[in-house]
C-alpha cells in the first residue's frame, strides 16, 4: 500500500480541506505532514461549515483515524478550541478517539507568536503578511534546536525548558519597539497544555509505517501551497516548511518510495493572501468581482485574498516539484458568468518570452502573457452529472489538461462536499 498525498499547487487556499473531506472515505489514516494553524481548511456538509486549523480534514469520516504529523506545529490554545467547538457540534474526536498527534510536532508557545507580530511590526510595508500565528519563529527554533516538542510536555524537565526558552524570547523582543502581556496568554497556553495531555501521543513515524506495512490506506494532507513552499516559494514571501509532497516524507516520517498518487488541488482562477509577487493578480474590478462571486476572505484571518488568473508557468512549476499524477480543479462555478476567461501561458520577463518561474520573481516582476478562452454562463453549482457540464469548460478542462500534461480527475463547483464530480 501507498501513501497518497494531497496538497494544494498555488498560494494556499485551494480546497484542500473539501477534497480531503470528499476523498476520506477511502483511506484509514488521514495525517497532517506540516504548517500549524496558518492553515484554515474549510468542510461544508450537511447544512454544518467547519474551518480546521490544525486537525486534519477526515475528521468528520468514520473509517478515517486522523494524525497531526511531527512535520506540524501545534498551539495548544488553537488546537483546544477546535476540538471544544466539534465537541459542541457533536463530534468529540477525543471520546471518539480519532485524533493521535505525534511526539516529535513542535509547541507553538505564545512568545512565538510575540515574536512573529514584533519582526512582521518592525518589517512595515515590507513584511511578509503572516497570519501572526508564530509559524516562523517556531520552525526557526526547530531548526534552531532550541524548540520544546509534544512529547515534552509529559517530560519532568517541560517547565524548565519553557522557562529557558521563554527567557530566551523575552531576550530577543528586548530588541523591538514591541509592547506585550504574557501572563494572561501563558495561563490560557497551561490550561491548553493540560488538555493536550488528554489526547494519546505517539510515535508518528512508526505510526504511519505500521499502517503501510499493514496494508492500510493513508492519505497526507498538505497545508498551504507550493508558491509558499520554504524552498521553492516566493521566497521570502513563503511560510516556514516544505509544503511539497517532500514535506510529506520528512514530515510523516515516511519513506519516498511509499508515495502513491499525489493529488493536486488548484483553484479555476488563483488567490493569494499577505505579501509577495502574484504575476496574474488583477488589482481591478475583474479581480473585486472574482474576491466578491468566490467570497475569498481567508478562513484564519478574514483577509481579502488578492484575485487574478490562472497561472500556467507557477502550476506547471508546482506539478514538477511535487510529482503531481493527478489534478482536482476546485471553484469553477466561480467563473460561471465571464465571458472571458483568461489563461497566463508565459511570462514577459524583461522583454524576454519564458514558460517558468524565475529565481527573482520576488524583485523583478514578471508580467503575465494572457491566452483569452471562452467562458460560460451557466449555473455549475446544481450540477452532478458529468453531461451536465456545459461545454465551454470541458474546452477548458481539456485546454489545461493539455499545458499541464496531467489528467484532471475531480471537478468542484461548490462548497459543500456534495458540489464535487468525479471525472476519470
Ligand atoms: P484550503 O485551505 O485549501 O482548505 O481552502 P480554504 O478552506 O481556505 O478556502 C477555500 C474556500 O473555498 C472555502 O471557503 C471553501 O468552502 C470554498 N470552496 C471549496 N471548493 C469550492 C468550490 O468548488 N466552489 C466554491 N464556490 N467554493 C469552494
Ligand atoms: P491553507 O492551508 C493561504 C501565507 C500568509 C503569508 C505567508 C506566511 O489554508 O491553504 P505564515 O503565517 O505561514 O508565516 O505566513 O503564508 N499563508 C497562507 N496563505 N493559505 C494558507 O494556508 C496559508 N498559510 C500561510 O498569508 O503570506
Ligand atoms: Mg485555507
Amino acid at each position: 500500500m501507498a501513501v497518497d498525498v494531497l496538497l494544494g499547487l498555488q498560494w494556499g487556499d485551494e480546497g484542500k480541506g473539501k477534497i480531503v473531506d470528499v476523498l476520506c472515505p477511502n483511506y484509514d489514516l488521514v495525517a497532517r505532514f506540516q504548517g500549524g494553524p496558518n492553515a484554515g481548511h474549510t468542510l461544508e456538509f450537511d447544512g454544518k461549515k467547519f474551518v480546521l486549523n490544525t486537525i486534519p480534514s477526515g475528521i468528520f469520516n468514520n473509517r478515517s483515524l486522523n494524525l497531526i504529523g511531527n512535520g506540524v506545529v501545534i498551539d495548544p490554545i488553537i488546537l483546544k478550541r477546535e476540538l471544544t467547538q466539534l465537541k459542541v457540534a457533536g463530534y468529540d474526536p477525543v471520546v471518539s478517539q480519532k485524533l493521535f498527534i505525534a511526539k516529535k510536532a513542535h509547541l507553538i508557545l505564545p512568545t512565538h507568536q510575540l515574536l512573529d507580530a514584533a519582526n512582521e511590526q518592525k518589517m512595515g510595508e515590507a513584511k511578509i503578511g503572516s497570519t501572526l500565528k508564530g509559524i516562523g519563529p517556531t520552525y526557526m527554533d526547530k531548526t534552531g534546536r532550541n524548540g520544546l516538542r509534544v512529547g515534552d510536555i509529559h517530560l519532568s524537565d517541560f517547565m524548565a525548558k519553557y522557562k529557558k526558552l521563554v527567557e530566551k524570547h523575552q531576550s530577543i523582543l528586548k530588541n523591538y519597539a514591541f509592547e506585550y502581556d504574557l501572563a494572561e496568554k501563558e495561563k490560557i497556553f497551561f490550561e491548553a497544555i493540560e488538555f493536550l495531555k488528554t489526547i494519546p501521543l505517539v510515535d508518528g513515524e512508526h505510526f504511519v509505517n505500521h499502517y503501510i506495512r499493514s496494508g492500510k490506506s493513508v492519505l497526507a494532507e498538505g497545508a498551504q501551497g507550493t508558491m509558499l513552499d520554504i524552498d521553492f516559494g516566493s521566497y521570502p514571501f513563503v511560510t516556514s516548511s516544505n509544503t511539497t509532497t517532500a514535506g510529506a516524507c520528512t514530515g510523516l516520517g515516511i519513506a519516498p518510495k511509499t508515495i502513491g498518487a499525489v493529488i493536486g488541488i488548484f483553484k479555476a482562477y488563483c488567490t493569494r493572501v499577505g505579501g509577495g509577487p502574484f504575476p496574474t493578480e488583477l488589482d481591478n474590478e475583474i479581480g473585486e468581482q472574482l474576491r466578491k462571486i468566490g467570497h475569498e476572505f481567508g478562513a484564519t484571518t478574514g483577509r481579502a485574498r488578492r484575485c487574478g488568473w490562472i497561472d500556467l508557468p507557477a502550476l506547471k512549476y508546482a506539478i514538477m516539484l511535487n510529482g503531481v499524477t493527478e489534478l482536482v480543479m476546485t471553484k469553477a462555478d466561480v467563473l460561471s458568468g465571464f465571458d472571458d476567461i483568461y489563461v497566463c501561458t508565459h511570462y514577459d520577463y524583461e522583454g524576454q518570452t519564458i514558460d517558468y518561474m524565475p529565481y527573482d520573481i520576488s524583485t523583478i516582476a514578471p508580467k503575465p502573457i494572457l491566452e483569452k478562452v471562452a467562458g460560460w454562463h451557466e449555473d455549475l453549482t446544481n450540477i452532478h452529472q458529468m453531461h451536465q457540464i456545459p461545454q465551454k469548460l470541458w474546452d477548458y478542462i481539456h485546454y489545461l489538461e493539455s499545458a499541464l500534461d496531467t489528467p484532471i480527475t475531480y471537478l468542484s463547483v461548490g462548497p459543500d462536499r456534495s458540489q464535487t464530480l468525479k471525472l476519470k
